[in-house]
C-alpha cells in the first residue's frame, strides 16, 4: 500500500529540492498544493509520468522537469499518497 510517511521521505529527498520541502514550490520549480495539481486535473498517473519521462514546461515559467533518477514506480505511489495527504489537508481534491 502506498504509505504518506514513506512518500514524504522520498519527497524530501528527491522532488523538494525544486517542489519545496512544504510543497509550497521553490526558484527552481512550482508549488504541488496548487489547485492544478487536484486529483481530476493532474491524476496520479501525472506523476509517475512526470518522474519517469519528464515534463516538458506547460503550465509554468521554470522550465522542463527533467526525469527523476533512481526513483522506482512504487516510490512514486508512495510520494503520490503523500502530495495527496497534504493536498486534502488544505482543501485540494
Ligand atoms: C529539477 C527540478 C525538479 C525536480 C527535482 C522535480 N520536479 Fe517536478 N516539476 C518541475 C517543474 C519545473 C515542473 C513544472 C513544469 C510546467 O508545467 O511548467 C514540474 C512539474 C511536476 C508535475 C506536474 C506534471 C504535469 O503533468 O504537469 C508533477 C506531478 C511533478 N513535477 C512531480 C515531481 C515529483 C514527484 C518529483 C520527485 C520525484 C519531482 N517532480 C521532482 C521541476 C522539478
Amino acid at each position: 500500500m502506498p504509505n504518506p510517511g514513506t512518500g514524504k521521505a522520498l519527497f524530501a529527498n528527491h522532488c523538494a529540492g525544486c517542489h519545496g520541502g512544504d510543497l509550497k514550490g521553490s526558484e527552481k520549480g512550482p508549488p504541488l498544493l496548487h489547485k492544478i495539481y487536484e486529483p481530476s486535473h493532474h491524476a496520479d498517473a501525472a506523476f509517475q509520468l512526470a518522474v519517469a519521462n519528464g515534463v516538458r514546461a506547460h503550465h509554468w515559467k521554470f522550465g522542463d522537469m527533467a526525469p527523476v533518477k533512481g526513483v522506482t514506480p512504487d516510490d512514486v505511489a508512495h510520494v503520490t499518497a503523500y502530495v495527496r495527504a497534504e493536498q486534502r489537508k488544505v482543501g485540494i481534491q
